[in-house]
């Protein structure tokens, strides 16, 4: 737990459009400053920061709270983390209590610190006067050509073969087992012995975004199986959200950003001067990684290796990029397997050269639909131009269709006019169902399906609208709240007709008193909960008139329509029950 003083003087300390501002380019409209939500692609700018209450709110996806939620969403922190991570941006010194993880107590600053020593001990392990030691150092410098500076850079490691050596040294600095096996630098034999995870193998430190070592990548140094040994989750490291090298890549990568697929890769790259490139963790790309991407480019360049497995998983990342807005260029090695054999064999300006070449979405697709279908044959012709024009019926430019229809009328030998007829037809066809899909969307939302804060909204619209404009006053002014809690109002967790909103209203009771009584509701609440909370409260500050009599009309008016929505409830079942007594009869 983070003390409520610290949490304060976080908040205080921190600049909300300045932090903000960082990662999203704000326009000032008025008292408040706009700009694209960083959460959700949009074409108009509907993410709002007020500077007022020191909160922020999306129009469109409803994201929105203080500084720690936009640090806990836009970093994909915990909650504490993402104090720890503003109280270090405003030059905060905070000490944290152990916490659980896997029923054990654990110290993230320690696992961060214990991360570091091991990392120092297998990079010191490089440089050890022995047999095993030389022979690392030469696998990294003369087998794959690394120079000391890029070792020394990457924080290169050995980890030594006997299963006792590392954490031998890890106790003799004061780590306990329990923290060695939770940060995965150990485990436990089945005779209960403790053993390294690592052996043997050269070491690769995986940095989180804000320079913590967070796990590690060992290979082996000849052709035994497993050839990489990567951490498993741990309280400090998920794989799934990180990316090998983000941290060197970050400052790097306005413009474009390399995708490779192994930490060899990112490392020759970086070492011949491409320090954009990063590598996932041994896993497929996930929407988390290409949602964290779109923070810092707009464009990625995926260079997978050449064979199967790789092609296939470039189809994959290609649509995820799609998906999250992220411009994508696929890029063809020809004579190498992979980036890294490219740079060795060919050097790093022909490497340029083809980044500069690389081929769009478009032509990547357009060739593998030829490679399909043999175009000398009617039929598969027919089948080919049909598949083209779908693939040219999804860009959003008219003119970059144009390009394309050329293209694929030149190709096939089909005049364009007719190509460009059955791209119109398809752009229609795929506008009405999207058309379709909103109104459905727009119709479920409105009736609160789809609802994941409140599930319950659903149930009852009526009474849960009238529940969040209590909310919403309730939230905005100590007043409102002095008021409901007395005699004469007596507001109750009974008067809520949702989970979600008697869970607010808890919540609100028991921190009548603050003056600003949201300013907790990160311990409290998920990020898209605050998000929900927050919107209750813009909601009525965009309204002029939040006095005492607004108040009381908004109390009877939700204890109304509670009531009501019960008796509507029994009255459906009555009237359900009657037409059952109906239909018996008619069968008689
Ligand atoms: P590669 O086999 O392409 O490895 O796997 P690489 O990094 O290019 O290594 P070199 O050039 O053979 O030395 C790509 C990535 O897949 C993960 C690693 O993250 C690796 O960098 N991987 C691979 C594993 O996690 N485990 C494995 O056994 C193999
Ligand atoms: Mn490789």
């Amino acid at each position: 737990m983070i003390a409520k003083e610290v949490v304060e003087e976080v908040l205080a300390r921190t600049d909300l459009s300045a932090l903000i501002g960082g990662y999203v380019s704000l326009k000032r409209t008025g008292s408040n400053q706009t700009g694209s939500c960083p959460f959700h692609s949009e074409r108009t700018p509907s993410f709002t920061v007020f500077s007022a209450s020191n909160s922020f709110y999306c129009f469109g996806c409803g994201a929105g709270g203080d500084a720690i939620t936009f640090v806990r969403k836009i970093e994909n922190l915990e909650y504490e983390d993402a104090v720890e991570f503003l109280a270090r941006r405003a030059g905060i010194q905070i000490r944290r209590a152990p916490e659980m993880f896997a029923g054990k107590r654990y110290d993230r600053a320690r696992l961060y610190e214990m991360n570091k020593d091991a990392a120092r001990f297998f990079h010191g392990s490089l440089y050890q006067n022995t047999p095993n030691s030389r022979a690392a150092l030469s696998y990294l410098t003369e087998k794959r050509g690394l120079s000391k500076a890029v070792v020394t850079h990457f924080g290169l490691g050995y980890s030594p073969a006997e299963y006792d050596v590392f954490f031998n040294y890890m106790k003799g600095k004061g780590y306990t087992e329990d923290e060695l096996i939770t940060g995965f630098l150990c485990g436990r034999s089945e005779r209960g012995g403790l053993y390294s995870s690592f052996r043997n193998r050269v070491m690769f430190p995986i940095i989180d975004l804000t320079g913590n070592i967070i796990a590690f990548g060992g290979r082996v140094m000849d052709d035994s199986q497993p050839k990489y040994k990567n951490s498993s989750d741990t309280p400090v490291f998920k794989k799934s959200k990180n990316l090998f090298a983000m941290n060197f890549a970050r400052t790097a990568c306005a413009e474009q950003l390399i995708l490779c697929e192994g930490y060899m890769d990112v490392i020759a790259l970086h070492a011949a001067g491409f320090t954009n490139a990063v590598a996932t963790l041994g896993t497929a790309l996930t929407e988390d990684q290409a949602r964290m991407m779109t923070r810092y480019t707009k464009k990625v360049i995926i260079s997978y290796d050449m064979d199967d497995a790789g092609r296939k998983a470039a189809d994959r990342a290609v649509k995820m990029f799609g998906d999250v807005g992220l411009e994508v260029k696929l890029l063809k090695l020809s004579g190498a397997k992979d980036p890294d054999e490219y740079i060795k064999k060919f050097g790093a300006d022909k490497f340029r050269a083809l980044l500069e070449e690389s081929r769009t979405k478009f032509e990547y697709y357009f060739e593998s639909i030829l490679a399909k279908h043999d175009v000398t044959v009617p039929q598969e012709k027919i089948k080919a131009i049909n598949a083209m024009c779908d693939l040219i019926s999804g860009f959003y430019s008219s003119a970059e269709r144009d390009v394309y229809i050329t293209e694929v009328a030149k190709r096939t030998d089909v005049s364009s006019d007719s190509i460009r007829q059955d791209v119109a037809r398809l752009i229609a066809k795929k506008r009405n169902a999207y058309k379709q899909q909103e109104t459905q969307k727009i119709h479920q939302t409105a009736a609160g399906f789809a609802d994941k804060v409140n599930a319950d909204f659903v149930k009852n619209p009526a009474a849960a609208r009238a529940e969040e404009a209590v909310l919403g006053l309730l939230l905005l002014q100590i007043e409102h709240r002095k008021r409901a809690f007395s005699s004469d109002v007596a507001l109750c967790e009974e008067d809520f007709c949702t989970e979600f909103g008697k869970k607010v209203f808890a919540y609100i009771r028991e921190h009548a008193n603050e003056a600003d009584v949201s300013e907790f509701l990160n311990e409290a609440f998920s990020a898209d909960e605050v998000g929900r909370i927050t919107h209750m409260k813009i909601a009525r500050m965009q309204l002029t008139d939040n006095g005492d009599g607004v108040f009381d009309e908004s109390v009877r008016k939700l204890r109304a329509s509670v009531i009501s929505a019960q008796e509507k409830n029994n009255g459906m079942t009555l009237s359900g029950l009657s037409a059952l007594i109906d239909r018996r009869k008619n069968e008689k």
